[in-house]
């Protein structure tokens, strides 16, 4: 069985049940499954262990994002709805990337086009496991767009504007900003004066909004993200 509890918060029932309900389609539809191989009824199939590594990257950068998020929300005056919709939803933003091959996530180096093209499915697939939880209705717009450009140029709908709601638009910038802090296995880890500049260019390229990201630049510099300033590896 998996173990799903360090998933979870203390009263975080809606993590208890995108977890009853999105794991286990998600392990059979994962591709390191040998063909025609099925486990028997009652019984649950090994992890494979780069599954289970990406499963568990998976929820250290959701817990991460979650209280970053958390913080630039509150620095933005959002309501306590709004912070506990943006929480839930920036856990479970990348939810999808479970479903991809851990050769892909995990790959060093460039991905080829069609390695991109397969990552760009994430936020889609991420979206259908939440619609089978009625509890995460309010976070499906998270979990779909927090890859989508002010320009349209973003994926997976090129929504543009004001259209990307406020929410997925903030889980966008912070995780852009954890990405760019933490080391990848594609990038070192950046130093946050550096960050900072290519969050920047991000708004000038009319792919970011300059409120957000002056908000998330003042929320790492007056310290309150605290520990999220100390680079992490995957
Ligand atoms: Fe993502």
């Amino acid at each position: 069985m998996i173990d799903v509890q360090p998933w979870l918060d203390d009263g975080q029932q809606a993590m208890s049940a995108v977890f009853a309900h999105a794991l286990p389609p998600l392990l059979r539809t994962a591709t390191l499954q040998p063909a025609g191989r099925r486990p028997l009824p009652g019984r649950q199939a090994p992890i494979p262990p780069l599954l289970r590594a990406s499963i568990t990257e998976t929820r250290r950068h959701g817990r991460r994002l979650a209280a970053f998020a958390a913080a630039l929300g509150r620095h933005i005056n959002l309501s306590p709805a709004d912070l506990g919709v943006l929480r839930v939803g920036s856990l479970l933003h990348d939810i999808g990337k479970n479903s991809l091959p851990p050769q892909v996530l995990f790959k060093r180096g460039r991905l080829s086009a069609e390695e991109f093209a397969a990552v760009k499915y994430h936020p889609i697939i991420g979206d259908l496991l939440c619609a089978r939880v009625p509890a995460l209705q309010s976070v499906r717009p998270i979990v779909r767009h927090h890859h989508e450009r002010l320009d349209g140029t973003g994926y997976p709908d090129g929504l543009r504007g004001d259209r990307i709601p406020l929410l997925a638009q903030i889980v966008g910038v912070v995780d852009l900003y954890d990405a760019l802090v933490c080391t990848r296995p594609y990038k070192p880890a950046y130093d946050s004066a550096h960050a900072f500049e290519l969050l920047r260019r991000e708004v000038e390229l009319g792919w970011r909004r300059a409120d957000l990201v002056a908000a998330l630049i003042d929320v790492v510099e007056s310290g309150e993200a605290g520990w999220l300033l100390v680079a992490t590896a995957i």
